[in-house]
């Protein structure tokens, strides 16, 4: 198992990273004070894993539960809704815990339960996407969708902790895999370029759910997002470098209806946009344009936003992100593989010209 800690001072968490911790009582009792949890999670994750938290729990605190429907489309304030009457309904004081468990979308609607329900109650994350592993359950963002815009409603709320049990990707479905690669690829563009040579060495044993590999590459990420998480909570200055073809992304989720193209598909295609617009303004070089590429398609993930997509599509949509300023888009790119920069002064050109297919395609 690895261990590491996200340092925020008095606020300050763990992140466990290994296969099996889902039978460990020892993780979760050092995260969980009071006795009675609230396990919220979703009709796909419930019968594959709820019973066995339960079981792990049950030894030292009692356990009630909320299983909202699965999809981004419910990424809604009906369930934000729903799991706040579940913790009223089972009479939860303030000395109550809401554990996450599932995906990036169970994640950011319990941690912002969490954060509403009596003002806050304590919050532990326990992902089960890759996605949620090497992102989402770190760093403290939660929220949910509106028709108008994404993740626009929520609050900055930590976790107690994060206890990431590698063996549930086992159950992954292969597409889900690969979403999640989208943001383990973000790291090696933004921050690492060692990270990013060994996902060129290593993404067929990853696609293969390979432990070892795997508990490497989520420690690895898990160790960037805290360094940076500690350096910026607040996403001021060098957090929003995650956001790396998340503003095309989110323009994408929000244009296709939530859930027809996986979140870090979008970013993907987002990612290699704002990697174009990286290579025609010569901050990277074509064969870093194409080792970028590359590496996408080797995840089996998107290199090209929806067809129906115009430059119009995206700048209206993108005027709704949580990153405008000044009523400027600020748009994060690539400056080598290994570093990012935000440039609030991208012409409509230039998104233009990013939209066509690359091509090697
Ligand atoms: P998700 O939560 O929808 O999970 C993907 C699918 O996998 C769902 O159908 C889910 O039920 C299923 N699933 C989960 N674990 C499983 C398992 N072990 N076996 C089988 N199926 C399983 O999607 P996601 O990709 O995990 O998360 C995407 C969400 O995360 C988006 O809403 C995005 O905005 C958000 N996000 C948040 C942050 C943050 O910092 N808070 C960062 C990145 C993304
Ligand atoms: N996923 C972006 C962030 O946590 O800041």
């Amino acid at each position: 198992m690895k261990l590491l800690n996200v340092d925020l001072a008095d606020r300050s968490y763990p992140i466990s990273i290994g296969g099996g911790l889902l039978d460990d009582a020892s993780s979760f009792k050092a995260a969980i004070r009071h006795p009675r949890v609230i396990v919220v999670t979703n009709t796909t994750v419930a019968p594959l894993y709820l019973e066995r938290l339960k079981n792990t729990l049950s030894g030292f605190c009692s356990v009630c539960q909320c299983i909202l429907p699965d999809g981004e489309k419910y990424k809604t304030l009906d369930s934000f809704n729903q799991a706040l009457t579940a913790m009223l309904e089972n009479s939860l004081g303030r000395d109550s815990t809401v554990l996450a468990l599932g995906g990036g979308v169970v994640g950011d609607i319990a941690g912002f339960a969490a954060s509403a329900y009596q003002r806050g109650v304590d919050f532990v994350q326990v992902p089960t996407t890759l996605l949620a592993q090497v992102d989402s359950s770190v760093g403290g963002k939660t929220g949910v969708n509106h028709r108008l815009g994404k993740n626009m409603i929520g609050a900055f709320y930590q976790p107690r902790a994060v206890i990431i049990d590698t063996d549930c990707l086992q159950t992954l479905p292969a597409r889900e895999l690969s979403a999640g690669l989208a943001e383990v690829i973000k790291y090696g563009i933004i921050w690492d370029a060692d990270l990013f040579a060994c996902l060129e060495a290593s993404m067929s044993d990853l696609l293969k759910l390979d432990g070892e590999k795997l508990e490497q590459v989520i420690s690895r990420c898990c160790a960037i997002k805290a360094e940076v998480v500690h350096q910026d909570e607040r996403e001021g200055g060098v957090r929003a470098l995650l956001n790396l073809g998340h503003t095309f992304g989110h323009a994408i989720e929000n244009h296709m209806g939530y859930g027809v193209w996986l979140h870090g598909e979008a970013v993907a295609a987002g990612t290699v946009m704002a990697s174009a617009i990286a290579r025609m303004r010569g901050h990277i070089g074509q064969e870093e344009f194409q080792r970028i590429v590359r590496l996408h398609q080797a995840a089996s993930l998107p290199v090209s936003p929806p067809e129906n997509m115009t430059a119009d599509d995206f700048l209206s949509l993108m005027r709704h992100d949580k990153k405008v300023k000044a009523g400027a888009i600020r748009y994060v790119i690539p400056t080598s593989i290994g570093s990012a920069e935000v440039f609030s002064d991208v012409t409509r050109d230039e998104v233009e010209q990013s939209i066509g297919k690359p091509e090697n395609e």
